[in-house]
């Protein structure tokens, strides 16, 4: 839960979210539970974790449940859209597929299992910038968590690489991820000839400062 309860975190100060691939439930129960909201589209393109969700939100009236894919039935009603759990390269199609639907939403939650950075370069590049970061372990797993806004910033490849926010925050999780990953990579030939790599462990050494 402490994966679902950072991602609460960042929903204030809208009240309308929809939490697209929502499974269980759990995180708009947490955002009701912490009076964090009024209203919710719990959205599933699976009738197994939509069926789920119902259940375990059955003591909340303020949601509405959409078996569909993606964006497809987000509307301008809702403020914050919340992605969570899937890759990034999945949540960028999930984007792509409705982007005219991005634009009356005033906030993106996206957590990203793998492919973080691909996710941030697509988000900038389409008219957002990183609002907010944070860093989270739970079960021995990194998670990310990244909050866009419409907006302009210049980023670098680190800043899209590491995280603008998190690289200037520099949690101890935060670092201890990457140190880890030093010590994995820093092991592994391949890394001398492939450009990319060379400039991430760049990127580490400049977090670590070796
Ligand atoms: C791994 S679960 C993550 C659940 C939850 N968001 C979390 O972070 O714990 C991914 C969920 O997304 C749903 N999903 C995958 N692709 C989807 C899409 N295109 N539209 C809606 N839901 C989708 C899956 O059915 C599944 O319930």
């Amino acid at each position: 839960m402490k994966r679902l309860n950072a991602i609460s975190d960042f929903i204030y100060p809208y009240r309308r979210i929809a939490d697209i691939g929502c499974d269980h439930g759990y995180l708009i129960k947490i955002a009701f539970e912490n009076n964090l909201i009024d209203y919710a589209y719990a959205i599933d393109n699976k009738i197994g974790p939509l069926n789920s969700s119902k259940n375990n939100l059955k003591d909340y009236q303020n949601v509405s449940y959409f078996l569909s894919d993606g964006l497809e039935k987000v509307d301008e009603s809702i403020d914050c859209v919340i992605i969570a759990g899937m890759g990034g390269m999945l949540i960028i199609s999930i984007l792509e597929k409705n982007k005219d639907k991005l634009k009356n939403i005033k906030r993106l939650i996206l957590q990203a299992n793998r492919d973080e950075y691909l996710l941030r370069k697509y988000l900038v590049e389409n008219g957002f910038y990183i609002q907010n970061e944070k860093i989270i372990k739970e079960d021995n797993k990194y998670y990310e968590i990244d909050c866009f806004e419409k907006g302009y910033e210049e980023y670098d490849f680190n800043d899209l690489y590491f995280g603008k926010i998190l690289m200037k925050n520099k949690d101890d999780v935060f670092i201890e991820k990457w140190n880890n990953k030093y010590q994995k990579y820093k092991n592994i030939k391949a890394y001398s000839t492939d450009t990319e790599k060379i400039k991430i462990m760049k990127g580490i050494e400049q977090i670590l400062c070796k």
